[in-house]
């Protein structure tokens, strides 16, 4: 049995499970400050940190970064409970019965109109205390935010609440990774309403704009947070940043041969019978299937690596198995294959997956299934 996957001695029994590298994790977050010039980080961690595990991501970046940014209430209030050090913000916009919860618990909310400035203030004031917001500017993104060309207006309302505390204020790039007209007409649009604001006296402790691609191509003195998430992990947002910029994967995705098979000529494999042998076969069934978040989109294209070699798939893939084409190679059950990550000289990342499954890789590593255990190296 090969209790070895590439370099790695694996110490533990699971049947399929994700390896995180906390050393990758921090080189990739000082690839971000070096490149954007901009020390403080709001660390996007949401969607159970990319799919790599809320709790584990949180753990190694404690104390290295200024917020946690999550999506969710429930995420917000997990890191409230088990990092009670790190300040959290959350992007999403909340239920009105979700604001007690969020104001009492101390997390910095995005705010995106008046009425719901008003709410949260209405809420802080009635708990004696102030709700720390940034406001959220839609200079292009089109999606939540005060529109650039009114925000001046509802900012001088909204600095009379008396239960707000405006600690920040941010913009969004639709194509962070594109350095042309738009973006820089956005930057602009957030930079003249800054100093707008300032002539009224209202100034900002942050201001953040930078997502991955743009902390790794865009420096600009009047934004002092950068907010990446998929950088971190050391994923490439865009594949044209991936010749400039070397970023190091932090996830490796891997499994333990389940069962092996042997068929012959003529026969076939899985749903559909798609896969039919034209030789003595040995297939190799991995207890992971779509149920584990591995794309079912990608059955056709999908290698794995075994022993250093990258293997085909035979036939779509199941609910809790795939089945890997060994075609002549001899494996033994318990045997680690590699879905995404490093074996010898071969790697397989979450592009990859994601180009084999006609996707991006945000969506591949966010799908992963929080069941899956998580092993920190
Ligand atoms: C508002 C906002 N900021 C930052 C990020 C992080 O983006 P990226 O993962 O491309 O760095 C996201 C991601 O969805 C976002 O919605």
């Amino acid at each position: 049995m090969q209790n070895t996957a590439g370099s790695t001695t694996v110490k533990h029994q699971y049947a399929s499970w994700i390896e995180l590298s906390r050393d990758h994790l921090l080189a990739n977050l000082e690839t971000i400050r070096a490149r954007s010039g901009t020390p403080d980080v709001l660390a996007v961690i949401k969607a159970n940190a990319y799919g790599h595990g809320l709790r584990e991501i949180a753990q190694i970046l404690e104390g290295k970064v200024k917020f946690f940014g999550v999506a969710t209430l429930k995420e917000g209030l997990s890191l409230k409970e088990h990092f009670p050090k790190t300040s959290v913000f959350l992007f999403g916009h909340l239920l009105p019965h979700e604001i007690p919860v969020a104001v009492g618990s101390n997390i910095t909310m995005s705010v995106s109109s008046f009425a719901q400035a008003r709410a949260i203030s209405d809420c802080a004031e009635s708990l004696e205390r102030k709700a720390s917001v940034h406001l959220k500017i839609d200079t292009g993104m089109g999606r939540m935010g005060f529109r650039a060309d009114e925000a001046v207006r509802e900012i001088m309302k909204i600095r009379l609440l008396q239960g707000l505390l405006l600690d920040g204020i941010y913009m969004h790039f639709p194509t962070a990774e594109v350095e042309d007209l738009f973006r820089t007409k956005q930057i602009q649009k957030f930079q003249s309403l800054l100093e707008e604001l300032d002539r009224n006296g209202i100034a900002f402790r942050f201001r953040h704009a930078q997502n991955s691609a743009a902390s790794l191509t865009l420096k600009n003195p009047f934004l002092n947070i950068v907010r990446p998430g998929l950088a971190l992990y050391g994923i490439h947002p865009d594949p044209s940043l991936r010749d400039t910029v070397k970023l190091a994967p932090v996830l490796e995705l891997k499994s333990r041969i389940t069962f092996i098979k042997r068929i012959e000529s003529g026969e076939t494999a899985g749903y559909g019978r798609t896969f039919t042998a034209s030789s003595t076969t040995n297939l190799a069934i991995l207890p992971l299937g779509y149920s584990h978040g591995y794309p079912w989109s990608a059955w056709k294209n999908a290698q794995v690596l075994y022993r250093g070699n990258r293997y085909p798939l035979a036939g779509k893939i199941s609910m809790d198995y795939l089945t890997v084409n060994l075609g002549r190679q001899e494996a033994a059950e318990g045997d680690i294959v590699t879905l995404i990550g490093k074996d010898q000289d071969e790697r397989i990342s979450a592009e990859d997956v994601a180009q084999w499954a006609g996707s991006i890789p945000y969506e591949i590593v966010t799908q992963l299934n929080a069941n899956l255990p998580r092993v920190v190296a």
